[in-house]
């Protein structure tokens, strides 16, 4: 099987013995959306600029649609396309002057140039903006313009670095929408990094989760949640000490003021957790349970939770089983 990305132990260290990257492999098919997930500083970045000839590895091996990353330099970057985790467009040029402008290094013809940008703009419904000043878009419309100024020379393959990172989440979901539609209609291969799991749930095939310059686990979105077999429940309480203490014999940790504790089947078993606390005066705040989700996989393979915003009505649903338990 040939892979149009295929990467064999890559090692970086940064100047100063940082260790950012301690062997990575990976293997994806042409048309894949592969989601890079990972904490701050996991070697996401380090990653990308290494795949599209930005930095050099210290060392192992790394394919780019057949062609090696350091010898065929230049037939790598021709087939690749990079949105960077920085904003790049210049903010003093329109839209289309900057689409002209980054056409201009790949030696492509202007009048060429702007067809194509014409048609990129469109895409990303900026054409009405494409005559505007950038320093006068939104942010949202700044990653739209970021995304394609990524693929003004039509690569096969395209590396977006947290390309939604800091947007809303309307804006989020109408990047995600673009994206999907670059692999559905144009047959792009996607490599994406991100912080945000509900993101790479539903747009990867694949995600690899990097932690500490290593991959911990590989797998779609249903394979990693399939692997977690416990559900999460977070308490709020009043008084965290004394909780933790009656909770003893369960599996209770605290976080950030909260308590997590893993366990099966919440549906279940969730109420005897509440009712012990209950019965000894703890007054529980607010309560939220998680089914296995990227979190869950998160935490199962990091043993850190990397978790967004919670559903309202898992927590509605909880305190009504309780004030009925009661
Ligand atoms: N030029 C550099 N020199 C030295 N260390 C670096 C350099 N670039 C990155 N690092 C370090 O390498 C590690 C990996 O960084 P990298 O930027 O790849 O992480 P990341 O997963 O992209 O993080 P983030 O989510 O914050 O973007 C970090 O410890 C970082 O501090
Ligand atoms: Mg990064």
């Amino acid at each position: 099987m040939d892979y149009i990305i295929d990467v064999e132990d890559l090692r970086k260290v940064y100047s100063g013995n940082i260790e950012a990257l301690k062997g990575i492999n990976l293997k994806i098919r042409k048309g894949e959306i592969y989601g890079f997930l990972g904490p701050n500083g996991a070697g996401k970045t380090t990653t990308v600029k290494i795949l599209t000839t930005i930095i050099k590895p210290t060392s192992g091996t790394a394919y780019i649609s057949g062609y090696h990353i350091i010898k065929n330099q230049k037939e790598v970057r021709k087939i690749i396309g990079l949105v960077p985790q920085d904003l790049t467009v210049d903010d003093d040029l329109t839209g289309m002057e900057n689409l002209v402008l980054q056409s201009s290094f790949y030696n492509i013809k202007r009048e060429e140039a702007r067809k194509k940008a014409i048609d990129l703009l469109e895409l990303v419904d900026l054409k009405d903006a494409a005559d505007r000043l950038v320093s006068t878009y939104s942010g949202g419309m700044r990653k739209r313009l970021d995304l394609i100024v990524g693929l003004i020379h039509d690569p096969d393959i395209l590396f977006l670095d947290e390309p939604t990172l800091g947007l809303d989440v309307q804006t989020r979901t109408r990047m995600w929408e673009y994206i999907e539609l670059l692999r559905k209609e144009f047959d792009k291969t996607i490599f994406i990094t991100t912080h945000y799991l509900e993101e790479a749930e539903k747009l990867c095939d694949r995600i690899g989760i990097i932690d500490h310059g290593k991959i911990v686990v590989e797998g779609s979105p249903d394979e990693l949640k399939s692997s977690v077999d416990f559900d999460l429940v977070e308490l709020d309480v009043d008084n965290l000490q004394e909780a933790m203490k009656i909770l003893v014999n369960f599996d209770a940790e605290t976080r950030e003021n909260k308590i997590i504790i893993k366990i099966r089947d919440s549906e279940k078993n969730v109420l005897p957790i509440l009712k012990t606390l209950t019965d000894k005066s703890i007054n529980i705040k607010r309560i939220h349970i998680e089914k296995p989700s990227l979190n869950s996989v998160f935490l199962k393979y990091t043993g850190r939770e990397m978790r967004e915003g919670e559903s309202e009505e898992d927590i509605m649903k909880t305190m009504r089983a309780i004030r009925r338990a009661r």
